[in-house]
């Protein structure tokens, strides 16, 4: 037992976890991960990680040659949230996320990721349907518009950042469309992922309902 009261893990053990932006998924992603001692990822850095290479660079966002030569040497070790997390380097990531040969790129490290025992949490918007469809739980984690961009407008204000929340509220408006009509693995939740909408939740309530599912997996999984 671990000091959360999870069974010991007997082999790799993945949770799959989905949602548009501030939809609470990264939050979840990471406390399902300590509870559970999983390493974790966050997917969306990856994406970001390769345009803020490109905009370092002050290369064409559309050049998809580039920027899959990029995702392809992307370390995963070196991920910085701190200087990924702006909002420029994460529009500019929703439109290279359009081309097959950056994701190509891309899911193959992070399939990397989540092959290594005990197993891993990730995050992002293909993963139940894309990079780890066999996941032991799969969340699609969700919240109305101006929810979410009442959240990305307080953190910003709480961190003494400049914010516009009509402003929020049309760029995410926007990041979902692209991220949910491109061709290539859009966003969406698989068939199989169970859907916790967070629009009237606190995340302590999120995470007791996603971590109870979590508990529920792994005994599955200790019983096969
Ligand atoms: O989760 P995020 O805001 O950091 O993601 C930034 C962009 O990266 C998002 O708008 C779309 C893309 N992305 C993706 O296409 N697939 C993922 N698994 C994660 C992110």
């Amino acid at each position: 037992m671990t000091t959360d009261q999870t069974p010991s893990l007997k082999s790799n053990f993945i949770i799959a976890i989905d949602g548009p932006a501030a939809s609470g998924k990264g939050t979840l992603a990471r406390r399902l991960a300590r509870a559970f001692n999983l390493p974790h990822l966050d997917t969306g850095l990856t994406y970001r990680a390769v345009a803020a290479e490109l905009l370092a660079q002050n290369l064409a966002l559309d050049d998809e040659a580039m920027a899959s030569e990029i995702a392809a040497n992307i370390e995963l070790g070196n991920l910085d949230k701190d200087i990924l997390s702006d909002h420029k380097t994460g529009e500019a990531a929703s439109k290279i996320a359009v081309m097959p040969g950056v994701r190509k790129a891309l899911v193959e490290a992070q399939r990397n990721f989540a092959s290594k025992a005990p197993g891993a949490v990730l995050d992002g918007r293909d993963i139940g349907t894309v990079v780890c469809p066999d996941a032991d739980l799969k969340l699609f984690v969700s919240a109305s518009p101006e929810v979410r961009a009442k959240r990305r407008h307080e953190e910003l204000i709480s961190k003494g950042k400049p914010s516009d929340y009509p402003e929020i509220l049309s760029d995410l408006r926007i990041r979902d469309e692209r991220d949910a009509s491109r061709t290539d693995s859009p966003m969406k939740k698989a068939c199989d992922a169970l859907l916790l909408d967070t629009s009237k939740m606190d995340i302590e309530t999120a995470f007791l309902a996603a971590k109870k599912w979590a508990n529920a997996a792994l005994a599955a999984k200790s019983k096969d």
